[in-house]
């Protein structure tokens, strides 16, 4: 009884004593956007180990794990308590291995793991949260062995947003092994302000549904929005992006079913585009060819892991026919052309103007430009790449004609032939 109370004074002693003390995030972590597999989109809170192992598995059958995913990340409802000294117990009955016989596993497949808690005292999922228990839990998590910890933001009322992610990130620190830090506090206090040096990446949106587009969310009537939403809100964001820290517009919807062939290609190349994180949300153990053939698209990866770090933004927008650009390492780019009409178009591109027409069935679309930064994006000449076709399509001496289906990308890698 005696040792008891001993240990949780100093529990409580530590705690204290922590929070002057440490105040560093783990440098030299996702210097590109975190590419994994989490839990949530598609199992909810009906998870278990042997989704987790299986999944595992998956990744490194499937050519994801080849492709450049590496965490698995087991979401809410893992939790089913806490034991007398105050440490988070997992579900006897979902992972009767405990977490960190789990967490080996994912090792033992050359994967890293990854977990989830909220800084409020209750999960969004109703189960323990870290309020109160910060370093206690980054304890566990470094002694379980995680490499990666998303931090939500349910039952906070009266907390202050930057504090809470700050004591999160200095209980990390403390704990002394190296977590990348996902912020998920859904965009409400503009974390890309204040985060940079608290977290790796930050939630901007709230949830992804797996849906195209859910305009009552863009009336501002419900909370959670699908691709088209969360692709909206991160314009003017790019500036906050960079190696180490990231904007983050929620997981992928790719092979949950709710989007088409086009739109599943369009939501990836999109957020490749923003060099967003690549976390595939679907059923990595029964996926079919199509959604496997977009999330392993190595020439889409190398534009999202450009080591560069610049997340792409918007130069030109016709209304419902949009133009993205994302600067690469080594003078390259990469140019998206995104058509939101749900009927094909053909697109007509001229490199030295970068001006856009636009034509259906011959006839010339009305297309009003609502955008248009003129940067000098094009010096020389390139050679032009297309990264669905996966061939090479001429250069930029001439003008890029091609036909873009209804809610379909085309995305160009332009390599200098005219290198300084
Ligand atoms: C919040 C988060 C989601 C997910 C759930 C879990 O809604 O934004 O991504 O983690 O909680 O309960």
């Amino acid at each position: 009884m005696r040792s008891t109370k001993l240990s949780i004074i100093t529990i409580v002693l530590v705690q204290v004593a922590c929070l002057n003390a440490f105040t560093q995030k783990f440098e030299n972590l996702a210097l590109t956007p975190p590419m994994g597999w989490n839990s949530w989109n598609k199992f909810g809170c009906n998870i278990n180990e042997n989704i987790i192992r299986y999944t595992a598995d998956a990744m490194v059958s499937n050519g994801m794990k080849e492709a450049g995913y590496s965490y698995i990340l087991i979401d809410d409802c893992w939790q089913a308590g806490r034991d007398s000294l105050g440490f988070i117990v997992a579900d006897p009955e979902k992972f009767p291995s405990g977490i960190k016989a789990l967490a080996d596993y994912v090792h033992s497949k050359g994967l890293k793991f990854g977990i989830y808690s909220c800084a409020g005292r209750k999960t969004c999922g109703n189960r323990p949260g870290s309020r109160g228990h910060e370093f206690q839990d980054a304890m566990s998590y470094a002694n379980w062995g995680v490499d990666y910890l998303k931090y939500d933001w349910c039952n906070t009322e009266g907390q202050n947003a930057s504090e809470s992610y700050s004591l999160m990130r200095d209980a990390l620190f403390e704990a002394g092994r190296p977590i990348v830090f996902s912020i998920c506090e859904w965009g409400l206090s503009k974390p890309w302000e204040w985060a940079t040096e608290i977290g790796h990446l930050w939630r901007t949106t709230g949830d992804i549904q797996n849906n195209w587009d859910i305009p009552d969310a863009k009336e501002g009537k419900c909370w959670a929005g699908g691709v088209l939403i969360n692709l909206d809100m991160q314009q003017g964001l790019e500036k906050y992006a960079g190696p180490g820290h990231w904007n983050d517009p929620d997981m992928l919807e790719v092979g949950n079913g709710g989007l088409t062939e086009n739109e599943a290609r369009s939501h990836f190349s999109l957020w490749c585009m923003l060099a967003a994180p690549l976390i595939a949300g679907n059923d990595l153990t029964q996926m079919d060819p199509v959604s496997k053939d977009i999330l392993i698209n190595k020439d889409m990866i190398a534009i999202d892991q450009d080591k560069l770090g610049k997340q792409g933004y918007k130069i030109k927008d016709y209304g419902e026919i949009e133009v993205y650009y994302k600067p690469l390492n080594n003078s390259d780019m990469a140019i998206c052309f995104f058509n939101r009409l749900d009927y094909p178009i053909q697109v007509e591109f001229d490199w030295t103007s970068m001006s856009l027409s636009a034509t259906r069935d011959s006839k010339p679309l009305l297309l009003g430009l609502k955008i248009d930064r003129k940067d000098n994006y094009i010096e020389g000449q390139y050679s032009i790449w297309n990264v669905w076709q996966k061939k090479s399509v001429g250069t930029t001496s001439q003008k890029f004609i091609a036909s873009l289906q209804g809610h379909d990308v085309i995305v160009l890698r332009l390599t200098s032939v005219t290198k300084k």
